[in-house]
């Protein structure tokens, strides 16, 4: 294979430009360096390396961008020239924060729209990097993350501890952030009905559960289930009433069937008018055998509403740095966050298991029309719990470099991410869907 990117330097960032490499080639993207491409003569090779590419990359580190030296200079101004008649591609990529002082390097470097600044700990931060240059190379798309990691499974993930306020209160913040979200949706499954009977599966606390359902008028019964005693315990003691009432149930478990028969039994439940099911099918190993089980209890008329997740939908933008990016590539391999493109896959799980008038009510949750306190709660349903979960397994399994890697990379980044997402330009969109469906 001919080498396509051509990677200038100065000899302070070889380590990095050894692990730069390691990592693109690892993707097929053969890349060509002095220290190991130099077979006998830099004054004849070093041009005709630049001539063959199809890629010009520059490192910026310290050195580079306050004092390059004169063969770093040589080899930009010679891409410089291809770049101009269309014959090489040109990138940076900057591996500090020091703005180019140098006025040669930002006369050839200025025209260059995209800058890509990662830092020194690969692999992660060079992947908006990788991104672009397959994209560059005619590749196509870059993988989401590295190897089989989860994020690019779905697995079971039933974590909730009831003494984690951070998870507590993010549940209850993305509770009243997603009500202007589906509320309409609320209303036309309930509207102009009565006597319904509503259940709730992985109904945590009983928050959601009470604040959708507890007032309306229009539902006679709820039942809520969760897997986790100590959510319920707190659903019991804070709701349970005529209306309402919670248990400690499985939805993964062969007998759930029969542990429902007895409760609706209990309750006088024929079939429920409402199966309402928020934010548990990404954490679930095989949603399609629950949505199977629960559509026999149905009633005739009734409305299953699913909500759950998928990040092909979520983005921030401007990203000028790619941290965003980064943190969404975290929460698609960090273990807590469930499976990350479990939306989209729910529609056809639903028409394979006999659902009828499927729609997908809801894609995607901007902050476009949000006050400034939605904004802001919005960044922290979704950004500040990536950060808490990476220090939770941080402190989990500290020798995990990758771990480790991103749990870092956050402690130094994390501020300054918060401040870009606060500027008025800042478009954030956040993968929820909602579905309705019958039976
Ligand atoms: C992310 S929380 C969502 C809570 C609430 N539905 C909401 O939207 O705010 C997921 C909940 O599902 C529960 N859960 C996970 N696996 C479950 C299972 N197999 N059966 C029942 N509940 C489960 C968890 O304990 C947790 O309370």
């Amino acid at each position: 294979m001919s080498h396509e990117v051509f990677i200038s330097y100065q000899t302070e960032s070889q380590a990095f430009v050894e692990q730069l490499c390691k990592l693109l080639e690892s993707y097929d993207i053969k890349c060509w360096y002095g220290k190991r491409d130099v077979i006998s003569n830099h004054a004849s090779e070093i041009p005709k390396a630049i001539r063959g590419c199809k890629v010009f990359l520059l490192v910026v580190d310290e050195n580079v961008a306050t004092h390059p030296r004169g063969d770093i200079l040589n080899e930009v101004y010679l891409a410089s020239n291809l770049f101009k008649k269309g014959l090489l591609d040109m990138m940076s990529v900057n591996i500090t924060n020091i703005e180019y002082e140098d006025d040669e390097l930002l006369y050839h470097l200025g025209r260059l729209q995209k800058k890509f600044l990662i830092d020194k700990m690969l692999p992660d931060g060079a992947i908006n990097l990788l991104a672009e240059l397959l994209t560059r190379l005619g590749r196509g798309e870059c993988p989401v993350s590295y190897g089989n990691v989860p994020g690019d499974v779905r697995y079971k993930n039933d974590y909730f501890d009831i003494n984690d306020d951070h998870e507590c209160e993010r549940l209850n913040t993305q509770l009243h952030i997603l009500k202007k979200f589906d509320s309409d949706v609320y209303d036309r499954i309930l509207s102009g009905r009565k006597g319904l009977s509503v259940l709730d599966i992985g109904c945590n606390e009983g928050n959601l559960t009470m604040d959708r359902f507890g007032k309306r008028p229009e539902v006679r019964k709820i039942i809520g289930i969760d897997i986790n005693a100590d959510a319920i315990e707190s659903a019991k003691s804070n709701f349970e009433n005529e209306k309402a009432s919670f248990y400690l149930l499985n939805g993964e478990d062969a007998d759930f069937g029969y542990d429902l028969a007895e409760i609706r039994e209990k309750h006088d439940i024929d079939k429920f008018d409402i199966i309402h099911i928020s934010m548990l099918l990404l954490h679930m190993e095989n949603p399609s055998k629950l949505l199977k089980r629960i559509k026999p209890l149905l009633s005739k008329g009734g409305k299953l509403f699913i909500r759950d997740i998928d990040d092909t939908l979520t983005f921030v933008h401007p990203d000028p740095m790619g941290g965003f990016n980064r943190m969404i590539r975290i929460c698609a391999r960090e273990e807590l966050s469930g499976y990350r493109h479990s939306g989209k896959e729910i529609y056809s799980m639903l028409i394979e298991n006999g659902f009828r008038n499927v729609a997908l009510e809801k894609k995607g949750l901007d902050t476009s029309q949000m006050t400034l306190e939605e904004k802001d709660a919005l960044f922290h349903t979704y950004f500040s719990f990536i950060y808490e979960d990476t220090k939770i397994l941080y402190l989990r399994n500290p020798e995990n470099k990758r771990v480790l890697d991103d749990y870092n990379w956050l402690e130094n980044n994390y501020g300054a991410l918060k401040q870009e997402y606060d500027r008025p330009e800042t478009l954030f969109q956040l993968g929820f869907v909602t579905y309705t469906a019958e039976k």
